[in-house]
């Protein structure tokens, strides 16, 4: 059976721009999946802990020599990467903050990696597709003022390429803040039209 891992990370509910597009790739792939599982990975609703010096010191520490708080650190750990490692594909969706990933998507990256259990040397991702959306709040394409600024989307390919998966896409949409933050109305149909080649990217790459 094949098996889809849904992560969210946006706090804007039905506001939120990256929810609607995904929504559109978890239906086309639902219908191209009849009978698949989605296990869903909402960030926002249930964010997993910062990294603290615990957890990091669990690999340094024989497993009968962890004390309880320790090991169900380190627990927690191989459960997420158990997790990502036993699906076929992956979807994530996020906003892009600060010109990156917003801490709570970053926090869940930072627990799955661990050298030599889930790292560019095993690599566990091999074989499955990652689709990243993200909602952006201007555009940060050639030409544009802030070109370069998007230190999120190139992040999130990175660290699934690294993994091992070898068909990473990122689809975007730009423009989000348009009608919404001063100053930006001018873009509201550029958002519009955005949000619709996002969708139907979205709705395309489960075809593909
Ligand atoms: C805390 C915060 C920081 C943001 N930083 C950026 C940014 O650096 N660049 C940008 O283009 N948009 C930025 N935005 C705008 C969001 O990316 C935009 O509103 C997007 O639609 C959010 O995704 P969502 O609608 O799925 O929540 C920011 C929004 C918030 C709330």
């Amino acid at each position: 059976m094949t098996t889809l891992l849904h992560i969210e990370v946006s706090p804007m509910g039905e506001n939120s721009i990256s929810r609607a597009v995904t929504a559109e790739f978890l239906d086309a792939w639902k219908a191209a999946n009849p009978g698949g599982t989605i296990i869903e990975r909402d960030l926002a609703a249930n964010p997993v802990p910062l990294l603290d010096g615990e957890a990091i010191f669990a690999d340094y520490t024989p497993e009968a020599d962890r004390p309880a708080s320790m090991a169900a650190k380190r627990a927690l750990r191989q459960e997420l990467i158990d997790e990502i490692t036993g699906v076929d594909a992956i979807v994530v969706s996020t906003p892009l903050w600060n010109w990156n990933v917003p801490s709570p998507l970053k926090a869940y990256i930072d627990q799955i990696i661990i050298p030599g259990v889930l790292d560019p040397s095993t690599p566990g991702l091999a074989g499955k597709p990652v689709t990243v959306v993200m909602a952006q709040g201007g555009s940060y394409s050639a030409g544009a003022p802030l070109e370069g600024w998007d230190y999120g989307s190139g992040y999130l390919n990175q660290v699934f390429t690294a993994l091992g998966s070898e068909d990473v896409e990122v689809i975007v949409a730009e423009f989000g803040l348009a009608g919404v933050a001063p100053g930006m109305d001018d873009f509201v149909e550029a958002k519009e039209a955005s949000i619709a080649a996002a969708k139907s990217a979205a709705r395309n790459r489960v075809a593909a």
